[in-house]
């Protein structure tokens, strides 16, 4: 019965509305298996199956925004702030290929500081080490995100977070109409574009988040993602609670059925929420796997999401592919083979 609702979907995607979303994002249970399956059903046919690693170096603290969910948010004086040199970027995008993973993904908060470092590296990345250059470095200008491109970063990842502009400047304390402006920079650009929600942002609506669904069917992105809320200490939301792991995974199911194509990661987030969450990613139809590559000691005051976040290795992306009877994309054969 639910896979009948979702076929028609499929057919319709434009005519698609909160109410008919309602259901999906809210099943439990049988019904929600049901989704499962479709969604893998779906990936398996538009050939998305085999699931992309990626390898993320984390380059600076340093943001100029105030989200009220993340640590590194600009008035937090309690973090010791850092941006990593040129030499140790190119070091550690060297060691990402030597694992046998041809993505770098560079993300850092939004700071207009770390360009000069960014000139240096996306060029070496791309054209020396012959590595595709994803980045995450939030709101700028026009002509900064088609400079990110000509220097030969092939896409760029914003989120828009929330599709509900009152929630959003409530927790961000900027206009939504910002965020999905630099959207349509990034796409002019020539980049790939990635976006996404978090779930369960406290004041966050069941209607909100099938909105959030519309707009990112809208948006119709490369890649999109959706991830549940980490109340993180030393922020203004440390005490609400945790984003639910079932609304995460029925979104990504969603996304996967009416969106079909796109890249869709199975965020360590999840992780954070349970245990073998990254599996259950991989089970609700997403298909990308980040590998954390910055060293130790910056990867501790790296604050997104919490102090005391998952952080991804090899090992444990493998094991939650081989959990999920999937494999890594034939690209990636030359990562290290699980014992
Ligand atoms: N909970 C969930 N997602 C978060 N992000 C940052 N902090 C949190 C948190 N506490 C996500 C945002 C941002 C991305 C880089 O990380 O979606 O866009």
């Amino acid at each position: 019965m639910l896979v009948k609702m979702i076929e028609k979907f499929q057919k319709n995607a434009e005519s698609l509305s909160v109410p008919d979303i309602m259901p999906l994002l809210t099943a439990k249970g049988h019904p929600q298996e049901e989704l499962f399956e479709k969604a893998r059903k779906v990936r398996r046919e538009v050939n998305q199956d085999d699931v992309v690693i990626r390898g993320v170096i984390e380059i600076s603290n340093y943001c100029r925004k105030n989200c009220d969910y993340c640590a590194m948010r600009a008035t937090n004086n309690k973090l010791v702030r850092y941006t990593l040199e040129a030499q140790d970027i190119i070091g550690l995008a060297g060691k990402i290929k030597k694992a046998g993973i041809n993505i770098v993904f560079l993300q850092g908060g939004q700071n207009p500081g770390n360009d000069n470092v960014l000139g240096q590296v996306i060029p070496i990345i791309r054209n020396e080490l012959g590595l595709d250059v994803v980045l995450c470095l939030g709101e700028r200008t026009k002509e900064t995100y088609k400079k990110f491109f000509l220097l030969g970063a092939s896409s760029y990842i914003l989120k828009f977070e929330t599709s509900d502009p009152i929630l959003y400047n409530r927790i961000t304390h900027s206009q939504l109409e910002k965020r999905l402006q630099c959207i349509e920079w990034i796409r002019e650009s020539g980049m790939k574009f990635g976006t996404g929600n978090i779930v369960g942002l406290p004041g966050q609506s069941l209607e909100s988040l099938a909105n959030d669904i519309l707009l990112g069917v809208r948006i119709n992105p490369d890649f999109i993602s959706a991830s549940p809320f980490i109340p993180n200490s030393s922020t203004p939301l440390q005490n609400y609670p945790k984003g639910s792991a079932d609304l995460t995974l029925n979104t990504i199911a969603i996304l996967r059925i009416i969106i079909k194509t796109p890249l869709i990661p199975s965020v360590s987030a999840l992780e954070s929420v349970f245990s073998e969450g990254q599996t259950a990613g991989l089970n609700a139809g997403a298909n990308v796997i980040t590998v954390n590559f910055t060293p130790k000691n910056f990867q501790d005051i790296y604050w997104i999401y919490s102090k005391k976040r998952f952080v991804v290795s090899i090992d444990h992306a493998l094991r939650s592919v081989e959990h999920a009877g999937l494999q890594v994309r034939k690209r990636f054969t030359n990562l290290r083979v699980l014992k």
